[in-house]
């Protein structure tokens, strides 16, 4: 073999890799990885927003307190994000509304947290998720 098909072969190796490794990060994992950032750094301010405002009514552990202020832990409710959104922003019978206290960012932080806590699970809510759960209603 000549040296210039050694170094064809060499090349487009390096080529593949290189494509390989560009598609898989930038196309793949990057916004995944981009979303848990989001989603963990929202948590962490969630969480001081829900110890700040929600704890004395739902508790530190979500499980609120039977036939007066309903557990988040497990509620089947949470498991949608707008109806999450809606009911922190406009209040319901004794659960106070916080759309006038919490900005479009911090609604999300806090929905983001009673979500993604106690065995939750949720997909990111983001600001301007919020503003358009907020505007279609
Ligand atoms: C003064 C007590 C109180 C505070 C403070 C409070 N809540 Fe509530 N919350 C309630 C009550 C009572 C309900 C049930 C409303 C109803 O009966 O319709 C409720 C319902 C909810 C629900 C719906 C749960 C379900 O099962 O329907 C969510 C979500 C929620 N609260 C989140 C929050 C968050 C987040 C905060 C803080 C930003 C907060 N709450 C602060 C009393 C409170």
């Amino acid at each position: 073999m000549t040296n210039i098909y050694k170094n064809i072969s060499k090349i487009s190796l390096l080529i593949t890799m290189v494509l390989m490794g560009f598609n898989y990060v930038s196309y793949e994992e990057a916004p995944n990885i981009k979303k848990q950032d989001d989603l963990a750094a929202s948590k962490a301010r969630g969480k001081e927003l829900y110890l700040t405002y929600c704890q004395s009514c739902h508790l530190a552990t979500g499980e609120g307190v039977s036939g007066v202020f309903p557990a988040l832990k497990g509620c089947f409710r949470l498991e949608s994000a707008k109806a999450t959104v809606l009911v922190i922003a406009k209040g319901e019978n004794s659960m106070p509304a916080f759309q006038n206290m919490l900005t479009e960012q911090q609604l999300a932080d806090v929905t983001n947290y009673i979500r993604n806590s106690w065995g939750n699970e949720g997909e990111y809510v983001s600001a301007q998720a919020v503003k358009s759960f907020l505007q279609a209603k």
